[in-house]
């Protein structure tokens, strides 16, 4: 049988570089498209081809998809911090929107299925029910959560009027092995880089802010599932965890005492955010697997050994 073909954008990156090895493990052929600008080449899986280049820049992409001739593409190439969004809204939508835009139409030029990673965490606004269904209407506060929207719009829209089918993952807060500790989100690996090198860290909105964890193997399974499928689903747990419990949790694992600093809510940020994943669970027959205390335990574990003596 001959090996099937899969393009990972972003595939340099936190959970792209999973999705890579468990295609890679699977048996797939991959190409993947990043510009490194916040992956890292180290991430990507040695039977994997490694494409330099700007989603922004059409013909550069266009090269990339013909030469990797795909059968399922994975889209997750983004601006993805909340505060870049806020300082540079402009790049944020040129990487976002018209990076998603070049994606799904070059995609529906070889006929491959986009399975798209939005954000469940940025999209729903602080109105929204608890935890909330794909149903609800998107009220962004950043421009990374419009950008994301605005790109849905696209895939859904390219899936539409070319017949390719498109999914859209909208994302709880992921974490897991390879999270880097040197953005401003993803506080599973801030904590732990912290709690690793002894510096207390700061505890936004008192603490109190919740959010819906789900581990990264656990998206890739979802992502894997979602690929020829057309529709919007929440890939997260339906689980509610608050900042100083997740805090608390990796504190323990590590056996330290150090205590956090603690500030107010950045501009931008939820207050609370949780995720319904019924969709997820009756249409792809997926569900998250691994329980937070031991994803975090895990997590911390070998974060630490990435992060070195
Ligand atoms: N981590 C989360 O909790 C989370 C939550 C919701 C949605 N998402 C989405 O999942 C996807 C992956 O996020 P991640 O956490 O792995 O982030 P990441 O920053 O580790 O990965 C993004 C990758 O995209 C690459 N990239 C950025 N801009 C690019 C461009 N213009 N052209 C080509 N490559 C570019 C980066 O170099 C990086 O390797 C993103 O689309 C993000 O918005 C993540």
């Amino acid at each position: 049988m001959a090996q099937r073909r899969a393009l990972v954008t972003g595939g340099a990156g936190f959970i792209g570089s999973h999705l890579v090895d468990a295609l890679v493990a699977g048996g797939w052929a991959v190409d993947v498209v990043d510009d490194l600008s916040s992956g890292s080449e180290r991430n990507v899986a040695p039977g994997a081809r490694l494409h330099k280049l700007d989603i922004t820049d059409r013909p550069a992409l266009e090269a990339a998809v013909q030469e990797a001739a795909p059968e399922a593409i994975f889209h997750l190439a983004a601006q993805a911090s909340v505060t870049a969004s806020v300082a540079d809204p402009g790049r944020d939508c040129a990487v976002n929107v018209q990076g998603t835009l070049n994606v799904v139409d070059l995609a529906g030029r070889v006929g491959a299925p986009v399975a798209f990673t939005s954000t469940g965490g940025a999209l729903y606004g602080d109105d929204a029910p608890m935890p909330t269904s794909e149903e609800r209407i998107p009220a962004p506060l950043s421009p990374y959560g419009a950008s994301k929207w605005a790109g849905e719009a696209y895939v859904n829209t390219w899936s539409l009027s070319t017949g390719v089918p498109h999914a859209v993952c909208r994302l709880g807060n992921v974490y897991g092995p390879r999270q880097s500790p040197h953005g401003e989100a993803g506080v599973v690996a801030i904590f732990s880089h912290r709690l690793h090198t002894g510096s207390a860290p700061v505890l936004y909105g008192h603490g109190a802010p919740t959010r819906d964890y789900v581990h990264v193997a656990d998206v890739v399974r979802a992502l894997m599932a979602a690929s020829g499928r057309r529709g919007t689903f929440n890939v997260a747990t339906g689980v509610q965890t608050d900042v100083s419990s997740v805090w608390a949790a990796l504190r323990a694992a590590a056996g330290s005492e150090l205590e956090p600093q603690l500030a107010d809510l950045r501009p931008g940020e939820l207050q609370h955010s949780c995720l319904d994943v019924s969709r997820a669970q009756r249409e792809l027959g997926w569900r998250a697997e691994i329980p937070i205390e031991e994803g975090l335990r895990q997590t911390y574990a070998a974060l630490v050994e990435g992060f070195g003596g």
